[in-house]
């Protein structure tokens, strides 16, 4: 097999190149036939001139199909026709993996196709450019995230993804047999990156992986998902979390915004950094703008689908911010190891377009007003044994969030559906691919 020398957005005039790719488009006219050959980087424009090349590959060209793999080694000539205004004489194309002539999508994009023949095909479907710049930028959100809270002196860990209790609340969970007992899949490091602040690694942070049993098949729900989970110690409140978030978020939209430029003009899409600190809206006060543009909503629940959304919309009216925080939540909307000063939640969520991408806030440290809570929630203190021994020989004040990566792209990217911003989604109804 000939070695590739570079992508398809890296060949300059006048040099000899090696491309690896995909047969993405064939056209003939004739007495010049043409190859539009795909690679991850993007299109290069092969030119057979029946002048110009070995009739062996003058034919070759015309026997090619649509998504076949192939090497081409050819001489780049400037074109101003051509995509990039390149193109390559080819002088050997080697053919190197054959498709069935029955795609059953187009990676072209001429053709549109519904998200379930999408998802069912996704190989294929992520052959499409569009969908490619997707992953590249979901890569770089990664990268940033990392680069970011290593700089701020996090300490990166990984948590077991099999436990022996729930933590955001009993329904969501995926059962499973662990020999002769019960267990579950982790729903979020929650437990386990609390127990890391009496470990003295003070902050800490997880490229985490969630799994929920959300029975309810939305846009913006999945079985699994991935966060970036931190907990930090000696805070005074949720606000020095609160700090980390926003500078989080808004440097991964800045690294995007700098390091993706071709991904987003690629997708149409203009990232809006916003300045922080971001805006507080209280609950109280999202309540009174809800129920003013006349949403039927009450002091005491939490924020439902169709009310964020809205509310997403008045904020961006009213003060013109996608990214906004939303504070002093009712204790009783929150997990049992949220903090609390009466019946108010030292909690957060961070709302962006009217979607929720992080929820955080201070933990209770005291483990006598952990146990009282776990009670008051209903939970049997006795499966939380594990988790609450730390509790009892030196815990720090401590807070941290969970800020959902699928979550962030869908909104960044203005991506109908969820799905679209995970590689292999798997839902309700979807186990496979
Ligand atoms: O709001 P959640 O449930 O909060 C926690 O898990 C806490 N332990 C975080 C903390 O440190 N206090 O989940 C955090 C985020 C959500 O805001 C959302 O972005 C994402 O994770 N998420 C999901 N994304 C897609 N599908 C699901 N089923 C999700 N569940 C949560
Ligand atoms: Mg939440």
């Amino acid at each position: 097999m000939l070695k590739r020398t570079c992508y398809s957005d890296n060949i300059k005039d006048g040099e000899e190149v090696v491309l690896a790719g995909w047969v993405h488009e064939r056209r003939d006219l004739g007495g010049i036939k043409f190859i539009l050959l795909r690679d991850r980087e993007g299109i290069a424009q092969i030119t057979a001139p029946k002048k110009k090349v070995s009739e062996e590959i003058f034919k070759l060209m015309d026997s090619l199909g649509r998504e076949w793999v192939i090497t081409v080694k050819g001489n780049v000539k400037s074109s101003p026709q051509a995509p990039g205004g390149l193109e390559v004489i080819p002088t050997e194309i080697e053919v190197i993996s054959m498709a069935e002539p029955s795609l059953p999508l187009d990676p072209s994009e001429k053709v549109d196709a519904d998200i379930d023949t999408r998802l069912d095909n996704r190989y294929m479907d992520i052959r499409k450019p569009k969908v490619t710049a997707i992953f590249k930028i979901r890569s770089e959100i990664l990268r940033a995230a990392r680069d970011y809270l290593l700089s701020q002196s996090f300490v990166e860990i990984q948590t077991p993804k099999i436990s022996a209790s729930g933590t955001e609340g009993g329904t969501e969970l995926f059962p499973l047999s662990y020999f002769e007992r019960e267990a579950f899949l982790a729903q979020s490091p929650q437990l386990y990156k609390q127990t890391m602040m009496a470990t003295g690694m003070d902050r800490v942070f997880e490229m985490a992986h969630y799994f929920r049993a959300e029975e309810s098949n939305t846009r913006r729900h999945l079985s699994e998902s991935d966060a970036v989970d931190i907990e930090m110690s000696f805070i005074e409140n949720e606000d020095d979390v609160m700090h980390i978030l926003e500078n989080l978020v808004s440097y991964i939209l800045k690294c995007v915004n700098e390091n993706k430029k071709k991904e987003l003009s690629l997708l149409g899409i203009e990232i809006n950094v916003p300045p922080t600190p971001f805006r507080r809206v209280k609950y109280d006060e999202a309540i009174s703008l809800l129920q003013e543009a006349g949403f039927n909503v009450h002091h005491g629940e939490d924020l439902g689908t169709e009310s964020e959304k809205a509310l997403g919309n008045i904020i961006k009216e009213k003060y013109g911010d996608d990214l906004y925080f939303l504070t002093k939540y009712p204790l009783s909307t929150k997990p049992f190891y949220t903090n609390f000063d009466g019946d108010v939640a030292r909690a957060f969520d961070l709302d962006y377009k009217g979607i929720e991408i992080s929820s955080g806030g201070q933990r209770i440290h005291n483990v006598e007003v952990l146990k009282t809570r776990i009670k008051e929630k209903g939970l049997p203190v006795s499966s939380f044994e594990a988790y609450l021994k730390p509790f009892r020989f030196g815990m720090p004040p401590h807070g941290g969030f969970g800020l959902g990566i699928d979550r962030l792209i869908m909104q960044m990217l203005n991506l109908e559906n969820i799905r679209e911003g995970v590689l292999f989604p798997h839902d309700r109804r979807r186990l496979e691919p």
